[in-house]
């Protein structure tokens, strides 16, 4: 979905050369970045027809195929930093949540970042009144679409590889992503303003197709997922770092101004956004939510 710079790009490179290497060129891995085969609409569809092997959407996507406990990612304010996350991600709780997708026919192989999200428009967003009115670029995410209401925005959903333009003919006046996704996307020729909230999560779960990795001999199973481990640890390592890559190239292009927010207008975002998880819960599923705080308590 994304372009070849940013961290799922690069780790998708990575494996690549893993794999070819490791298996002496008998495996090849097919890299398509930008969304070049499919969108975030059908490519759940491609992956289960077998029409491509293996996919990496990112947490919020996987409410809309049936999964909607994923989308506790997507919580506002949940995280304090990344090792949070990985008290979910590499933890009980996210092993059990990897378990729903044979639900679906698929198999979950791991968890990466990109990083924590920022949000931008044509004028900046500090406090939950500068929302107002403001129709924002969300995912496929009914917990990030009432995270935009509740700060008095209308959530409009989107793929992706449609955000830019949207964003450009003024179908929609802002949205949030890590900064490697805004800068890869050229977003910021089309927002004057990004203000750092780091209000969110993104990351993404690597998935394949049941009937693909039943099919590989064991030895080769055993290659690839080592290979993928190996790049999934790389694109944590280099996550953080991409992204104030981005930041810096963009204060550089100077196109957008960008906003630091002082802790009293953090809180009051983070004050306008607790409802979210009551109002969510449900969805999620009560069961989902106690295990999580469970988990973030265990520091
Ligand atoms: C988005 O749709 O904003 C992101 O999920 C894109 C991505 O894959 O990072």
């Amino acid at each position: 979905m994304v372009a070849e710079e940013t961290p799922k790009g690069l780790a998708a490179n990575r494996f690549k050369v893993l794999v070819e290497q490791r298996s002496g060129g008998r495996i090849g891995v097919q890299v398509f970045p930008n969304g070049q085969l499919y969108g975030d609409h059908d490519e759940m569809q491609a992956l289960e027809l077998g029409a491509v092997d293996l996919v990496a959407p990112s947490l919020s996507k996987f409410g809309r195929i049936g999964l909607p406990e994923f989308e506790l990612f997507d919580l506002p304010f949940l995280f304090d930093d990344l090792n949070a996350v990985r008290r979910i991600t590499q933890g009980p709780l996210g092993q059990k949540l990897l378990q729903a997708l044979p639900r679906q026919g698929l198999v979950g192989l791991g968890y990466f970042d990109n990083g924590f999200k920022q949000m931008s428009a044509n004028r900046p967003l500090l406090e939950p009144g500068d929302f107002v009115g403001l129709r924002m670029r969300v995912q496929a995410s009914r917990v990030i679409a009432a995270q935009m209401r509740a700060l008095g925005a209308q959530p409009v959903t989107l793929a992706f590889s449609e955000t830019r333009l949207a964003l450009a003919a003024g179908v929609v006046d802002g949205t949030e992503n890590p900064v490697s996704n805004f800068w890869t996307q050229a977003m910021h020729e089309a927002q004057t303003d990004l203000s750092l909230t780091n209000h969110g999560y993104l990351g993404y779960a690597v998935v394949t197709n049941e009937r693909f990795w039943q099919h590989l001999q064991p030895a080769d199973r055993t290659l690839i997922n080592q290979a993928l481990q190996e790049s999934l640890a790389f694109a944590n390592q280099i996550a953080d770092t991409q992204n104030d890559q981005a930041l810096q190239a963009l204060r550089q292009a100077g196109t957008t101004r960008i906003h630091s927010l002082n802790s009293g207008q953090r809180e009051r975002l983070r004050q306008a956004v607790q409802p979210v998880q009551q109002q969510l819960a449900r969805r999620i599923g009560p069961r989902w939510m106690k295990d999580l705080q469970q988990a973030l308590r265990q520091a």
